[in-house]
């Protein structure tokens, strides 16, 4: 068994830190895949070794999230932002809109798509707010005859998420990509939910996508074939060439939530950990700074600030020193991130909450 050491404290917001057992069969398994004489990357994708990952990734995705049988499970190349522009071309028509939450980049970019095609609008745009905090239901604009209501489930860079996920009275659209297997989904309020899978599944490559079948009887005739989710979902997912690999390090991340508990287990595990984050923001005497609002605080990426950018530096680069890395803020809101999806250990939180109590007492 191949041995994964010098590991560092890796907070990155994505793709993200794999379990080391993952990352070690995935080391095991590579060059001679399933006594083949190749690597699972190097065979056919209608082989018999790599049809039993597939089938048996999209089974696992299906028992964990306890999904209903009239949902589809797709693997679609192109990540979510592909999804930005394939849910609207297939879902979405003039005469069946949705209307957009936009509580951060994420949910603007998938909105920019839609108003491209004419089918999305905004419902509720916390700009105003600096995107500090998720609507209350009250706040949705549902006034223009809405079929549904598109969600991003948690805002990756702001950090703020949908504490649940209330009936806005029309079914969502949800955009999970950085929350998605950390909680249960409640299926009766989606009616699509997608994301990347290089946050909380696998490697960086794909979407998946679960999508009610009665949507496919609307998908327009001109919607060209990989771009139609009947395509994939007749195919199961095998319509084209898959990203195996992705699939393959996905399937092996199933497996350690399965085995870690599952949903279930994830939601109290990232509630604990990311409880304790906020506690050292909030017990620091206001050293750190969360910008968010208290009630939308994102349970996997945890954003704060210090009293200045040059402390916020000093914070990224002596953190460092201790092995705990990718710790700067997006690019466009700056500040401190860290990202603690499933895969993260406790022992890197344990690492970041004692590190901040120390940073403050030094430099406060
Ligand atoms: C919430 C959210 N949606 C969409 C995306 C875009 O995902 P991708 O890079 O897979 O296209 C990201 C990427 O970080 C994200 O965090």
């Amino acid at each position: 068994m191949t041995t994964v050491s010098n590991r560092v404290h890796n907070f990155c917001a994505g793709p993200c830190v794999l379990p080391d057992d993952v990352l070690s069969e995935l080391a095991d398994e590579l060059p001679d895949f399933d006594k083949s004489g190749m690597s699972l990357i190097e065979m056919s994708h209608r082989s018999a070794s790599y049809d039993q990952v597939h089938h048996e990734t999209l089974d696992l995705l299906r028992e964990l999230t306890a999904v209903p049988d009239d949902f589809s499970i797709m693997f679609i190349q192109g990540g979510a932002s592909l999804q930005f522009a394939m849910l609207p071309m297939n879902v979405l028509s003039a005469q069946r809109t949705a209307g957009y939450v936009v509580s951060g980049t994420w949910g603007k970019k998938a909105l920019a798509d839609a108003e491209k095609l004419g089918v999305g609008y905004s419902a509720w745009d916390g700009g105003a707010d600096s995107y500090a905090r998720m609507p209350s239901l009250d706040e949705l604009d549902m006034g223009h005859g809405a079929s549904f209501l598109h969600v991003t489930s948690n805002e990756t860079i702001g950090g703020i998420r949908m504490a649940d996920f209330a009936d806005p009275g029309v079914p969502m659209l949800a955009d999970m990509s950085s929350d998605y297997l950390s909680r249960p989904i409640p299926w009766d309020r989606f009616a699509v939910v997608y994301g990347g899978a290089q946050k909380n599944l696998g490697p960086a490559g794909m979407s998946v996508v679960f999508a009610r079948t009665e949507l496919f009887d609307a998908i327009p005739d001109n919607t060209p074939g990989y771009l139609s989710y009947a395509t994939h979902h007749k195919g199961d997912s095998l319509a084209n060439t898959p990203p195996m690999f992705t699939i393959w390090g996905t399937n092996k991340m199933l497996k350690w939530i399965k085995d870690n508990g599952g949903l279930d287990a994830m939601e109290s595990r990232s509630q604990r950990r990311s409880d304790a984050l906020y506690q050292a923001i909030d017990q620091s005497g206001g050293f750190y700074r969360s910008p968010v609002d208290e009630a939308s605080r994102s349970r996997m990426n945890i954003v704060f600030r210090l009293p200045n950018e040059e402390l916020e530096s000093t914070f990224i680069a002596e953190a460092a020193t201790h092995d705990m890395v990718n710790l700067k803020g997006h690019r466009s809101v700056g500040g401190i991130r860290a990202s603690i999806y499933n895969a993260l250990p406790d022992a890197s939180v344990e690492a970041l909450t004692s590190f901040m109590a120390d940073f403050a007492s030094n430099h406060g």
